[in-house]
């Protein structure tokens, strides 16, 4: 029932029609009770801070941001967490005495995923992550404030993943290093190293679901390698990864826990992650 109590969350981004989260949050609030809302909201760069004052106006309590807004949206808040701030990205803001508090939870949700979902911990671990875009940034951060002991990031474009790998050594810790994803060798090396292998990259994405960053014969057995591409569920990485006998962890796991984080940031509620990831496996038809 909507009523004047309804306490409303919006997701500004452009466009938005793909989006799972307005179902994810609305589906976890019907079922527990909760006198909430979530409202995608398309938003042009230009209008941002209009609709920012509309929405602390309305009373919203906080928002989720997304593509192309991520970055932006940092120029009008009054906070930033300081896991956003070494990130560079805000998806998640909490509004609360008239004053914007901007968080990422993407990094978080995955780190959380990988601990509630396989009981692996991060401290220690040697990681190869695989892209050094806007998702390979959450992840390999939080890796590092996490204490994993070496961070490969590997990418295509290696200015960017050299740029990535500056950032985690001088704003977190000292423990990375950059990689040409196209030097097979290297990444062969390494990935016997390494005890995990996360792809941040569009390869193995619906519709391009032949495509994968690693050949199956540079693969090694006996790692966790975990895709955070969730359509579809199993990749052709995934596939592989598990043929020659390594562990595997689906997309789904960070995309549900980052909207459960946010939940908990807005509420102050455990979040109700079950019912969070059904909504989104009947999305999926998974
Ligand atoms: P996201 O926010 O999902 O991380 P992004 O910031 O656009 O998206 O990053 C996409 C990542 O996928 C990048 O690491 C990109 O590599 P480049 O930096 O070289 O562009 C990687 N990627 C996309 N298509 C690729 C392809 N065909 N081969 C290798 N890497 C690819």
């Amino acid at each position: 029932m909507i009523n004047t109590k309804t306490k409303l969350i919006g997701l500004i981004g452009n466009p938005l029609d793909h989006s799972f989260s307005p179902a994810m949050h609305n589906q976890a609030y019907e079922k527990n009770d909760l006198n909430y809302l979530y409202i995608p909201i398309e938003v042009d760069k230009k209008n941002i801070e209009k609709i920012l004052i509309g929405m602390k106006n309305l009373g919203f309590i906080g928002f989720n941001v997304t593509i192309p807004h991520k970055i932006n949206v940092m120029d009008y808040l009054d906070e930033i967490d300081p896991i956003a701030e070494k990130i560079g990205s805000v998806n998640t803001v909490k509004i609360e005495n008239g004053k914007l508090k901007g968080f990422n939870t993407d990094g978080i949700g995955f780190i959380r995923s990988l601990k509630e979902e396989k009981k692996v911990d991060i401290d220690g671990k040697k990681i190869l992550v695989l892209g050094a875009g806007g998702a390979s940034r959450s992840i390999s951060i939080v890796l590092a404030e996490k204490n994993a002991e070496k961070i490969y990031i590997a990418n295509r474009t290696i200015e960017k993943a050299e740029s990535l790998s500056k950032d985690v050594n001088e704003k977190v810790k000292k423990c990375s290093e950059h990689l040409d994803l196209n030097n097979k060798d290297k990444i062969k090396g390494i990935i016997k190293e390494v005890d995990i292998i996360v792809n941040t990259t569009s390869l193995g994405m619906y519709p391009k679901i032949d495509e994968s960053p690693l050949d199956k014969n540079i693969l090694s057995s006996g790692k966790l390698v975990i895709d955070i591409v969730y359509n579809p569920s199993k990749t052709k990485l995934l596939k592989e990864a598990e043929e020659i006998g390594s562990d595997i962890h689906f997309g789904l796991g960070m995309l549900v826990n980052q909207g459960a984080e946010a939940f908990e940031i807005w509420t102050g509620l455990k979040a109700p992650v079950e019912d969070m990831k059904k909504s989104l496996k009947e999305k999926l038809s998974l």
